[in-house]
């Protein structure tokens, strides 16, 4: 009976209080419902509307994705982060177009084969597109779960079963999206709004008089903090060289600088590399990376670039490497799949990481006006 209540509870107030967001105009197109969970994984509402919206200007429908070049589509998801995510969605409609005559399937079964769709996806898209009675828990879900029922330390199969027998038969996918927003606006991480929430009464952490402390906040380890090293090499013609990274594994097939992580045993800030003021460094990674020997060339600071992943953070120091001459030197890429040297244009088109646009910025900033 109690869980009856809480799913009529939830359902009304998300007759009033739903946010209007463009996946969700009907009818559901479940390309576009696919679309906007991938988009959502990892990114806020706020950050994911204008790529999303762009994202179906490019490619409208699934065969539009599937027939696109994997570089157009890492391009168009340029700043996003968490890369795979584009990859594994070009690869899953590729996949849908070419075995399924391009009907995505509308089981959690059938969505859980393809490649970068999770139990996470495979029931959103099955409830949101599809009807199907299935559950989908993020991160918001699962801790409007773990507050309502206080639940301090829940195991992942023990949230998805107590979902599983929440769910509202036929109505699953407007439960899904109450939950969605009730963590997202209400049941916040920090500060809950517990006198606007449908289910305070029946809240255990409510009740509590301390809602923040469900779920228990695991204690963050500390997250190592890697130095690399990036040259910006620029030649007499204002080509520039660019780096694409392998297909799989972290920013795959996205564009960079000529970089490398500094594995030094020295000190950990990279003086070794930069404040010594010697170059050898930076022309030994060049010649790693490329084969290519700098010989005479103006070498100068560009500048310091951060930038934190999920389990690590990066600190990138650029520097700017002008060759007297075109370059006419074979190149010997290692570690990158390609090597390519580009004009300004070109660069502007490639699909660079997000600290790559950082440091284009900079490299901008020396050249206008000179
Ligand atoms: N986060 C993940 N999926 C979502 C959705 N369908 N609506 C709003 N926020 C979401």
């Amino acid at each position: 009976m109690r869980e009856r209540t809480l799913a009529d509870r939830l359902l009304r107030w998300f007759a009033r209080h739903r946010r209007d967001l463009p996946w969700r105009r009907e009818p559901r197109d479940p390309y576009r419902v696919w679309l906007a969970e991938v988009m959502l994984q990892q990114t806020q509402v706020t950050t994911v509307v204008p790529y999303y919206e762009r994202w179906l200007e490019r490619f409208p429908t699934l065969e539009a994705l599937a027939a696109a070049p994997l570089d157009a589509v890492l391009k168009l998801w340029e700043g996003l982060g968490y890369y795979a995510r584009a990859r594994n969605l070009h690869a899953a409609a590729c996949a849908v177009v070419q075995t399924h005559g391009g009907r995505i399937p509308a089981t959690v079964e059938g969505l859980l084969r393809l490649p970068g769709v999770g139990r996470y996806t495979a029931g959103a898209i099955a409830s949101l597109a599809f009807n199907a009675d299935a559950p989908a828990l993020d991160g918001n879900v699962k801790r409007v779960l773990s507050r309502v029922h206080g639940l301090s330390a829940p195991k992942e199969d023990e949230l998805w079963r107590l979902a599983e027998s929440l769910l509202p038969p036929g109505r699953a996918g407007a439960f899904n999206e109450a939950l969605m927003d009730l963590g997202a606006t209400v049941c916040t991480p920090r500060a809950p709004q517990c006198p606007a929430c449908p289910l305070r009464t029946l809240c255990v952490a409510q009740a509590s008089g301390d809602p923040e402390a469900y779920p228990a906040r695991l204690r963050k380890k500390s997250t190592p903090h890697h130095q690399v090293i990036t040259a910006v090499i620029v030649d007499e013609g204002g080509r520039v060289l660019m780096g694409q990274r392998p297909p799989d594994g972290l920013l795959g097939g996205l564009w960079e600088f000529v970089s490398s992580e500094l594995r030094t045993s020295s000190n950990s800030n990279g003086e070794d590399a930069f404040g010594s003021g010697s170059s050898a460094p930076l022309k030994r990674m060049i010649v790693t990376r490329t084969g290519l020997h700098i010989g005479r060339a103006d070498i100068a600071p560009l500048g310091e670039v951060k930038h934190a992943f999920t389990h690590f953070r990066i600190t990138r120091r650029a520097w700017l490497v002008r060759l007297a001459t075109r370059c006419h030197a074979t190149l010997q890429p290692k570690g990158y799949g390609r090597l390519l040297w580009a004009s300004p244009a070109e660069v502007e088109s490639l699909a660079l990481t997000r600290s790559d646009q950082k440091i284009w910025q900079m490299y901008r900033n020396t050249t206008t006006g000179s």
